[in-house]
């Protein structure tokens, strides 16, 4: 029998889901059902769901391999399977607008699929909201399902074959000459993946773009500027796109696979913000798929 409640909320993609306790260990069932709405609605919230990190790890750990940050691990050489979004820090201080970490997360403010950089990229991300700020410090998200599917069927056909290059230090450069470590840039050289990806379970396809995506391998890079931005432009025109208003205790999984998403910034010397975030490592490269 079906455990969760589901309601639609965005005519491309999302659910508002309810009637299931995310704290009470998940059963098979359950599992199976948010993975296959994970596979149908691409971003679903699950409000009221007062979480802790111990949880908000079971949960991702019952999705499959929780996948190491890769800040933590190119600038330090750890295993952390959590990040930190907002400018509230574990000890209680608060850091504002000028701090060279409130600087570093801008670079989420621009579209973006998590760890399309990495060989394996994200499956999921899950974040948790803590504090919400009373403006702004929404997360936008738009698909490239829906992308796809509009699409005419040259399009399709044009873009079906082709293969990008995701390059963090390229999109992350942008921030400003020092977002990105030598440590942290050495492990993470450039990869390869499918400009369009398709759903195991249901085959659906996707684009797969965002800020990583530098070029298209074989096209010279004025050529493959033009086909990732007007892709990605097409992706998030405004009407496509929905706006997540965090409320404390809303617990948000996204599919990496075919949604981007981008913060929409917010005053760090006015208020504060605080959300845990996760991710479940995908199955393999999008280059096996
Ligand atoms: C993210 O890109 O993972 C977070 C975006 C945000 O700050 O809302």
């Amino acid at each position: 029998m079906a455990a969760l409640t589901i309601e639609k909320i965005h005519p491309d993609f999302g659910a508002r889901i309810t009637g299931v306790d995310l704290r009470e260990p998940l059963t098979d069932e359950v599992v199976e059902e948010i993975r296959a709405a994970i596979d149908d609605y691409s971003f679903l919230c699950f409000p009221d769901q007062p979480f802790d990190d111990e949880h908000q790890l079971a949960v991702t750990a019952a999705l499959g391999e929780p996948e190491p940050s890769h800040v933590k691990l190119g600038q330090e050489g750890v295993i952390e399977y959590f990040g930190t979004i907002g400018n509230v820090m574990a000890d209680g201080s608060v850091l504002d607008n000028s701090h060279k970490r409130t600087r570093f997360q801008t670079g989420n403010n621009m579209w973006h699929s998590d760890s399309s950089f990495r060989d394996v990229p994200t499956y999921v991300s899950i974040m948790c909201a803590y504090e919400v700020p009373a403006e702004g410090g929404k997360t936008e998200f738009a698909s490239g399902r829906a992308t796809y599917d509009r699409l005419s069927e040259a399009e399709q056909a044009k873009v079906d074959p082709l293969i990008a290059e995701h390059d963090y230090v390229f999109s992350r450069s942008k921030v400003g000459p020092d977002a990105v470590t030598p440590s942290h840039a050495a492990s993470l050289p450039p990869v390869q993946q499918k400009l369009v990806r398709r759903n195991p379970r249901t085959g659906a396809k996707n684009i797969f773009v965002g800020s990583h995506a530098k070029s298209i391998v074989g096209w010279s890079f004025e050529d493959s500027r033009a086909l990732l931005d007007d892709l990605l432009d097409r992706a998030t025109q405004d009407e496509h796109v929905y706006s997540h208003a965090w409320q404390t205790g809303d617990l948000v999984i996204w599919d990496n696979r075919c949604l981007v998403h981008r913060g929409s910034g917010y005053d760090a010397d006015k208020y504060r913000r605080y959300m845990r975030q996760t991710r479940v490592k995908g199955v393999g490269s999008s280059m096996d798929e």
